[in-house]
């Protein structure tokens, strides 16, 4: 059996973790194969709600196995406190996650670099999360990175002791004040606590399960496909693989056992952080999207920016990722608009197109299309047939342009409100 992705097509926060939530039923394993805890996932089910950060969204689910896979980057401190909330609402947290030896750490370090970074960018700041997302990888790709099978290694001390004076070196370049042992303590005993779970060679266990066949295997994104490194509007993005190429080296899967990929994204847009947004509302409009859809971040509390829908970004994300599934969250925010509106193109420096621009101080105008709202409430819907004609134009306009069916609509944050078609 092959493993489906799931992942956002938008800037992140387009409702990953509930849609991964609602799925996993179906999946004998849950898979994250990238970022870290700069994701904030959020679930809603039985009166509870629950923010994830570097655990699969898969693990409230009794039958599935979740895997951190070795594509994440993991703050043990973050996942220390994220596993005690799990066991207080008595999830055996320790017999559903496996996590891979090859997963990278962050260490208290990386997150001072990633301040003292932001910092000394001034007006031109990313908007980072401040989690040492980019720090990490950087020490990945350049090789100095220390991993979750380090932890259980004789000289862990000394590799961490070494990487943090290489840190202590890099840090001087910098005009920032810092402690460079703060939180280390707290950190080194997160670290022994990450023993206590199952460390695996998760390309091993995600291939033999592939291969046995009797359950699936979901892969779930984190961020969003116009936050990749390659893809987004760069230098406004994170620093890993969102699309769903990531799956593949985040997980050691080949490409060939990819099934479904499914594209979750809002029936409008949101960004948190720098970096262009073509549809940005910074009107009326805008601030009714972020009150009615409670646009403030699942990680970092900051107000998320709203604007309209973009289907040149959308189709862009559709097409470096292959989705053959849509999801459309957040429909119930639309409710009560007289007017939805849907950019169609650009005119990017006096020129019209459709493609997304490569400079991003391009000065975008979109091009919309207007659609009537359908002014009824959604939350309570369950079944297709009971959906408004008005909604339905917006839906089948978005699938014909894109080419791509939607197959699960949802209209609230509970697992419940949710319909499949
Ligand atoms: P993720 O990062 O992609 O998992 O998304 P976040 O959890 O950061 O943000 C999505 C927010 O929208 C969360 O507060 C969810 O509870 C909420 N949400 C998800 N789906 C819906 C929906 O269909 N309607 C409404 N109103 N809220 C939703
Ligand atoms: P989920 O998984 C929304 C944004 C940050 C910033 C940029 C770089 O919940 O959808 P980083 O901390 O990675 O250095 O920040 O990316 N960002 C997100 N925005 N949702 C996320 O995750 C995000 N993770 C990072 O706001 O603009
Ligand atoms: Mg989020």
């Amino acid at each position: 059996m092959k493993t489906d992705v799931i992942l956002g097509l938008q800037w992140g926060d387009e409702g990953k973790g509930k849609i991964v939530d609602v799925l996993a039923k179906d999946y004998g394993v849950v898979a994250r194969f990238q970022g870290g805890p700069n994701a904030g996932h959020s679930l809603e089910f039985e009166d509870k709600k629950v923010v994830l950060h570097s655990i699969p969204s898969g693990i409230f689910r009794d039958n599935t196995i979740n895997i951190i896979g070795n594509g994440v980057v993991l703050d043990p401190v973050i996942f220390y406190q994220e596993c005690q909330a799990l066991e207080k609402m008595d999830i055996p947290v320790k017999e559903r996650l496996m996590i891979s030896r090859k997963t990278h750490l962050i260490l208290p370090t990386h997150k001072i670099i990633d301040r003292a970074s932001e910092q000394s960018k001034g007006a031109s700041k990313i908007g980072s999360t401040l989690k040492g997302i980019g720090p990490t990888y950087m020490d990945k790709t350049g090789r100095n990175g220390l991993r979750v099978g380090d932890i259980l290694t004789k000289d862990f001390r000394q590799r961490f002791e070494a990487l943090k004076e290489k840190h202590r070196i890099f840090l001087k370049q910098f005009d920032y004040v810092y402690d460079i042992n703060e939180s280390e303590r707290e950190w080194l005993e997160a670290t022994d606590y990450i023993k206590q779970f199952n460390i695996v060679d998760s390309e091993y266990v995600i291939n033999n399960i592939m291969l046995k066949g009797n359950t699936g295997v979901l892969a779930e994104g984190a961020q969003g496909s116009l936050l990749d490194i390659d893809f987004g509007s760069y230098p406004f993005v994170t620093s890993s693989t969102t699309i769903c190429a990531g799956a593949c080296t985040g997980l050691g899967i080949a490409p060939t056992q990819i099934g479904n990929v499914y594209g979750i994204f809002k029936a409008y847009c949101t960004r948190v952080g720098s970096g262009p947004f073509p549809t940005e509302l910074n009107d009326q409009t805008g601030e009714e999207l972020r009150r009615i859809g409670h646009e403030f971040g699942a990680t970092t509390g900051r107000s998320r920016r709203t604007g309209w829908l973009d289907l040149v970004a959308l189709k862009y994300a559709v097409m470096i990722n292959g989705v053959n599934r849509l999801i459309m969250m957040k429909a119930d925010v639309l409710d009560t608009f007289d007017t939805i509106r849907v950019a169609t193109s650009y005119i990017c420096d006096g020129e019209a197109t459709d493609r997304v621009p490569y400079d991003i101080n391009a000065r975008i105008e979109p091009v919309y299309r207007e659609f009537r709202g359908w002014k009824r409430d959604l939350t309570g819907i369950r079944r297709e047939d009971e959906l408004p004609v008005e909604f339905m134009d917006y839906l089948r306009f978005i699938e014909k342009e894109t080419g791509v069916p939607v197959a699960i609509i949802s209209v609230g944050p509970d697992r419940e409100q949710t319909i499949v078609r």
